[in-house]
């Protein structure tokens, strides 16, 4: 019985297979209900009492021998040999879901794109501002009811210190630092103290942009302007310029586009004018030049600002302006296709 049992033993120690088939034979053939080791088990009983302890220890480690041997065999398989261990590295991959971009930042990337393409580039600044970036240098007189608590948020401890309230400031960190030529779109998001509802939020987004050269004129701007609503909206849109006042624009100006929506019959999301209100813009303020060291006897210059979720509306017609910061997976699946 010992000398079967040192047998089995080194067998079992130098056990080899090349593979899933070979591995389950030999596991059968030692371990298997009819294999070699229980075949010893059964005639354990046959074994003189004084003798059973020595030989039921061997039996045991035969035993455990064997499935150890077994188990890294199939270890060494599975980690040295995907086919041999059944993994098909053929099969295809498993679909992955991927996010989808959000809309405002699909909308910010076409404007951004269709005024890449006029010779834009795009200049970021600071959402925590100082006064003078945001209203000083944009020629805000010091009691412009803009500067008012009510719609700016000022740390209490420093006033001077507030959350830009529009991207203009960005305007003013450029040109403090290059000199003309300057084309550059800014995006970027803005604050106001104003309570949330379908129509207002505490914080939303903007793209302002700022040309300044020699010879810039209001024409130039028109015509840049209408070549972005056409892009945006698409090739049959019209625009119209009303006059309007900004501190840091002169002449300023309220750009509309025709409806969209109706294309310019009148529906109610016109309120039946056939037009809606798309961004602020005029010729920058000599004022504005001068202050961030530009000479506006020199050069001239136009700028345009526009609400980023405004433009979002009016594109997919979202009407609660609350939807793009919910973060609603089914709000934010409906623009998968626009990705
Ligand atoms: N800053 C303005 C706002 O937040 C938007 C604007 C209007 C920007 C006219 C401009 C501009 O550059 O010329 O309402």
């Amino acid at each position: 019985m010992i000398d079967k049992i040192n047998g089995l033993l080194g067998e079992v120690e130098h056990m080899n297979a090349a593979n899933n088939e070979e591995l389950e034979a030999l596991r059968i053939k030692y371990l298997g209900k009819k294999g070699a080791i229980n075949a010893l088990m059964a005639d354990f009983r046959n074994v003189p009492p004084e003798n059973k302890k020595e030989i039921g220890v061997l039996l045991n480690q035969l035993k455990d021998k064997a499935q150890n041997r077994i188990k890294e065999l199939k270890d060494a398989l599975e980690s040295h040999d995907d086919v041999a261990a059944g993994i098909d590295l053929t099969r295809t991959a498993y679909p992955v879901k991927l996010g989808t971009r959000h809309p405002l930042s699909i909308v910010r990337n076409e404007i951004i794109d269709i005024f890449g393409r006029m010779g834009f580039c795009v200049a970021e600044g600071p959402e925590v501002e100082d006064d003078w970036h945001v209203f000083g240098s944009m020629n805000f007189a010091e009691d412009h009811p803009a500067r008012d608590m009510q719609d700016t948020f000022f740390i209490e401890a420093h006033p001077d210190i507030i959350l830009r309230t529009h991207t203009s400031s960005v305007e003013a960190r450029v040109m403090e630092h290059a000199q003309p030529p300057i084309r550059i779109v800014s995006p970027g998001r803005v604050y106001r103290n104003e309570a949330i509802s379908y129509r207002a939020h505490c914080f939303f987004h903007q793209v302002e942009g700022l040309y300044v050269d020699r010879n810039v004129s209001f024409t130039d701007l028109k015509q840049l302007l209408l070549q972005f609503a056409k892009e945006m909206f698409g090739d049959g849109t019209k625009i119209r310029l009303r006059p309007s006042y900004f501190p840091f624009t002169e002449p300023s100006a309220e750009m509309d586009i025709s409806c969209n929506i109706c294309g310019g019959k009148g529906c109610p999301f016109c309120k039946g004018t056939g037009w809606v209100e798309i961004l602020g813009c005029g010729m920058t303020d000599p004022n504005v030049l001068e202050n961030c060291g530009i000479d506006s006897k020199e050069y001239t210059g136009y700028a345009f600002g526009m609400g980023v979720e405004r433009i979002a509306n009016l594109k997919y017609q979202v009407n609660d302006l609350r939807l793009f910061s919910e973060n609603d997976v089914r709000f934010l699946k409906e623009f998968e296709a626009a990705n």
